[in-house]
């Protein structure tokens, strides 16, 4: 995802900016991988992301010429976790003798190579969806763009959220800068239940 300064995140169903080179960074880091969004998020995207193949959008009502364009729709936080193993990709990784948590905490960026390896789904938006995954501890690793210059729109993240999670900072340039923000601490209290990005 990517914010400006106050967090904002969307305009009139739309992004509010259009970079060339965050757009190219945001198709570098999802690549082959299946996303995750809601579906204000899934109606405002370019078609060739919306008609991807293992899309999984949240909405409270199903609509069939909607799910023939292959989108898996998701009603409910419940449906959700009854439907998708929930496993934090730290845990996993560090099971198997990996080592993104002590990449990350020495501020080696080789860990994002290896998260983008183990990742299987990214969560892409919009506010209500980073919500949600917040709230119920799905989300352990978080790219988050920050455009440098503010915008107007309507939509803003609640960066509130991510107080108190670690930093790593894996890009910066003239028209915004990357940050990895990663949180040991919901991963220290849960028992196996956390999602991947
Ligand atoms: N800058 C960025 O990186 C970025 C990324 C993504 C999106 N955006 C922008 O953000 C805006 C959209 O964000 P948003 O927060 O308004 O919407 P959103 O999070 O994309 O989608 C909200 C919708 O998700 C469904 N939903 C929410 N909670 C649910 C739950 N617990 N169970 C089932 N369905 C649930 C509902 O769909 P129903 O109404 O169908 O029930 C709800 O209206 C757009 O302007 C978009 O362009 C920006």
């Amino acid at each position: 995802m990517a914010c400006d300064p106050n967090g904002l995140i969307g305009a009139e169903d739309h992004m509010p900016w259009h970079y060339p080179r965050e757009s190219q960074h945001f198709y570098n880091i999802i690549q082959d991988k299946s996303v995750i969004m809601g579906y204000n998020t899934y109606i405002s995207t370019p078609q060739h992301l919306r008609t991807r193949p293992g899309n999984i959008v949240f909405s409270h009502l199903h609509i069939p010429s909607e799910v023939a364009s292959g989108a898996r729709f998701i009603s409910s936080a419940e449906e959700f976790t009854n439907s998708f193993k929930t496993t934090s990709i730290l845990d996993i990784h560090q099971q198997q003798g990996g080592s993104i948590r002590q990449l990350l905490e020495s501020g080696n960026k080789e860990a994002v190579s290896s998260i983008q390896a183990h990742t299987t789904h990214y969560m892409i938006g919009g506010a209500q969806i980073f919500e949600l995954f917040v709230r119920n501890r799905w989300l352990d690793i978080f790219i988050l763009t920050h455009i440098k210059q503010q915008h107007t729109g309507d939509v803003w993240l609640d960066l509130s959220y991510l107080h108190g999670w670690k930093i790593l900072q894996i890009a910066d340039n003239p028209e915004f800068k990357v940050i990895l923000y990663y949180n040991l601490a919901s991963l220290a209290d849960a028992e196996g239940a956390k999602n991947h990005i």
